[in-house]
């Protein structure tokens, strides 16, 4: 099997990137472990950008999100049981954030790509990478119907295959650094049937620990609570759940959060990690692959998206000149935005979580630091702006 541009993975980064290709006449084939039903069966991220949005209709995909999404002029922070609301759109000069699950955006990915003629293989899992430093690179895969092994031949490959995928550690360590910090604490996710108990997102600082209000739609709402990364969901009741999420909710005015049946919930660890490169001779790494940021700042599916933007772009730049050292620019381009997305994520995450390993003095610095964007225009805007989505610097356009 052939094709121009191999991509391990059909989450977010290996979609929009084979959208994106097929847009300038590039053609390629994703190879994705898992069954099309899974991926677009998982519960992850919910908000999307400004310019991600706008790039979905710019590909024709928007109609459901459109329709179904949420749109937000503003988020909620909530500290000392005072909510403030940040002013996002007002900030931004127009700008506002979609609330749109990535189950939703994949499934509407997954069928466009697949009625403009595009491959998916699902079911195929990426066992090797070869000859990454040729002109001939190649995928090994296995279906999960066979055990014999197939390739994948192509002139580029993209690892858009996650945190755990092979992509990375195909790139020589010697060549990588990486780095990472562990948080110690995690988030508790659910899902919940039950109506809206605020009009936009709240972010709540409170003294037990964290608390995210988000929504997926009128009838189902999405609830975080910080906790212990190594707990067991089992010691986790229904009952413990609510009361953990009223605790930290409440304001004391009388504002009740609505509860419904829990329908799902699980527990995730929360992590910031970079590897330098992102590429080694023809393999590319793109999104969680390369990186990985706390939730808190409504990140991950956002910055894969910008990585296989400047991707799609240098590859199709390639394609009109022939000029491969165009490549050079690739793991540059993208770690500039990527380290200011960790940076909005830590400060996010380290501002709102409660954190045992942090003093008093820490803390109260914590609290000025909330309070200073209720304060200061300067500071709402910075954190406006980068919840909304940096602009693209003029020189990666
Ligand atoms: P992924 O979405 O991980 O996609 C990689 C794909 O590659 C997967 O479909 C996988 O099956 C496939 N793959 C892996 N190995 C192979 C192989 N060998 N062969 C073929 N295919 C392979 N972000 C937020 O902003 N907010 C959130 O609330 C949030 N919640 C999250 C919850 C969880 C449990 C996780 C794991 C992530 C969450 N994220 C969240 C992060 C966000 O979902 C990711 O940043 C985003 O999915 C990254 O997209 P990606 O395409 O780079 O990787
Ligand atoms: C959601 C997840 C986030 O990490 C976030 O910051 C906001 C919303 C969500 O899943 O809805």
């Amino acid at each position: 099997m052939r094709t121009e541009v191999g991509i391990i993975g059909a989450g977010p980064a290996g979609l929009f990137l084979a959208h994106l290709l097929h847009r300038t006449g590039i053609s390629s084939v994703i190879l994705e472990s898992r069954s099309r039903e899974d991926v677009e069966g998982t519960v992850r991220a919910g908000v999307l950008e400004h310019w991600v949005t706008e790039l979905i209709k710019e590909l024709g995909l928007g109609e459901r999100m459109l329709r179904e999404g949420h749109f937000h002029d503003g988020i909620t922070l909530q500290w000392n049981r005072h909510r403030h609301h940040v002013d996002i759109e007002g900030l931004t000069g127009g700008k506002r954030v979609t609330v749109y699950p990535q189950h939703e955006v994949l499934k509407d990915l997954v069928a466009g790509l697949l009625a403009r003629g595009g491959e998916i293989i699902f079911g195929a899992r990426a066992t090797a990478i070869h000859g990454a430093e040729t002109e001939t690179p190649s995928i090994e895969f296995c279906r999960d119907a066979a055990n014999t092994p197939e390739m994948l031949h192509c002139d580029y490959i993209a690892a858009t295959d996650g945190f755990h995928g092979p992509g990375r550690q195909a790139i020589p360590a010697a060549k990588r650094v990486e780095y990472q910090k562990i948080y110690p604490f995690g988030w508790l996710g659910i899902l919940t049937k039950a109506p809206l108990s605020w009009h936009e997102l709240i972010y709540a600082n409170q003294r037990d620990g964290f608390a995210l209000l988000s929504t997926r739609s009128p009838d189902v709402q999405r609830m975080y609570i910080q906790c212990d990364p190594a707990g067991s969901i089992s010691a986790w009741s229904d009952a413990r759940i609510w009361d953990e999420l009223h605790a930290r909710l409440d304001t004391g005015d009388g504002w009740s959060l609505t509860e419904g049946p829990i329908v799902q919930k699980g527990i995730i660890p929360l992590r910031s990690f970079v590897c330098e490169t992102m590429r080694h001779g023809r393999l590319f790494l793109a999104g969680d692959a390369a990186h990985i940021v706390p939730p808190t700042g409504a990140k991950g599916l956002n910055l894969a998206v910008a990585d296989v933007r400047v991707l799609a772009r240098l590859l199709d730049a390639v394609h009109k000149t022939g000029d491969q050292s165009i490549l050079d620019r690739y793991s540059a381009t993208c770690l500039r935005r990527i380290w200011k997305a960790e940076r909005f994520s830590w400060y996010m995450t380290t501002m709102l979580h409660k954190n045992d390993e942090e003093s008093d003095f820490e803390r109260r610095i914590h609290i000025a630091d909330l309070d200073l964007i209720r304060t200061s225009e300067a500071s709402a805007r910075s954190l406006a702006e980068n919840y909304v989505g940096l602009p693209f610097d003029k020189g990666d356009e």
